[in-house]
């Protein structure tokens, strides 16, 4: 048996790394008080989970650090951005995120907006360094896998059925899409990035895409829950906003109950997909799929 694995330190030097690369990455001097809206964006907050997957699966494949860096801020800045329109009025008219009044709230709409926009560019540029610390071939697959999670067939199209879907009943497989594509894609995303610092064969990414669709799902269907059990204070944004709102979700779907022992399910699903990987060591990612389902906020 491999020896006990202590997630805490293992989080908290990662965490480090991610904070200072993100501080000094996102820039305080765009005109016009544009870095100033980025950066209240990204910095202080956030639980880094996107981060924290890519870092982990990179190491689980023998991957490149910098490259699995940058990586990890580049889908950081994209979930950032994500989060600065999705609290706009005209998606989720939110006030509260992280627990600080939102972008749009603190800056203004053309602000939020901006800045979102700065920030998906930004992601970008992270990952194709002028100087040739990261291989071109790496690059490319790490942009492509990003340019996938966040687009049409992912982020981008999940949030746009999320907003056709207000006021809607819909079927299992219908919101199971919805849930894959608005959340599920990114974190799935973060998993094929850290591989992509490496060279997993096909079995082991194959196995860690197993891995990242199961989690990516588990993490929206716990974002459901806590949205209905949790308090504001705790999940540093509005609760309740999803009844309120009329969105149809896990919980209204199937109820408290069931839609948590979804999660746990999702959550078995992904450590045997680990078990199945060949990898040798795939604590971290172990570990993060538990956090993922039993976190509370
Ligand atoms: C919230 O994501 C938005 C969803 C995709 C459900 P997180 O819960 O990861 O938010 P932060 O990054 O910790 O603020
Ligand atoms: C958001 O889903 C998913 C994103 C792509 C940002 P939610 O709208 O449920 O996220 P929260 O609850 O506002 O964080
Ligand atoms: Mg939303
Ligand atoms: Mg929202
Ligand atoms: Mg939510």
């Amino acid at each position: 048996m491999s020896p006990a694995f202590a997630l805490h330190p293992w989080m908290a030097e990662r965490l480090d790394r991610v904070e200072q690369a993100l501080s000094q990455w996102v820039p305080a001097d765009a005109p016009a008080g544009l870095g100033e809206a980025m950066r209240y964006a990204v910095l202080d907050g956030g639980k880094r989970l996107r981060p924290l997957l890519v870092l982990a699966a990179a190491e689980a494949v023998g991957g490149h650090g910098g490259a699995a860096l940058r990586a990890a801020c580049a889908v950081e800045l994209i979930h950032a951005y994500s989060l600065v329109h999705d609290d706009m009025p005209c998606m989720d008219d939110d006030v509260l995120r992280r627990g600080k009044p939102t972008v749009h709230v603190r800056f203004g709409e053309a602000a939020a907006l901006l800045a979102g926009d700065a920030l998906q560019a930004l992601a970008f540029e992270l990952l194709v360094p002028q100087d040739a610390s990261i291989a071109d071939a790496v690059q490319a697959r790490l942009c492509r896998l990003l340019a996938r999670a966040a687009g049409h067939d992912g982020m981008a199209g999940g949030q746009a059925i999320d907003l056709a879907s207000v006021g809607l009943a819909l079927d299992e497989q219908q919101l199971r899409t919805m849930h894959r594509l608005k959340t599920g894609a990114l974190l799935r995303g973060s998993v094929l990035m850290g591989a992509a610092c490496g060279e997993p064969g096909p079995a082991a990414t194959a196995a860690l895409g197993r891995y990242g669709d199961a989690i990516g799902l588990a993490f929206q269907v716990v974002d459901d829950v806590l949205d209905v059990t949790a308090d504001s204070a705790t999940l540093g944004k509005t609760a309740g906003k999803d009844a309120e709102q009329d969105k149809p979700t896990y919980v209204s779907l199937m109820g408290l109950e069931r839609a948590r022992a979804h999660a746990a399910d999702l959550r078995d699903e992904a450590l045997s997909a680990l078990a199945a990987s060949g990898l040798a060591d795939t604590r971290a990612l172990a570990a993060l799929a538990r956090m993922v389902v039993d976190r509370d906020n």
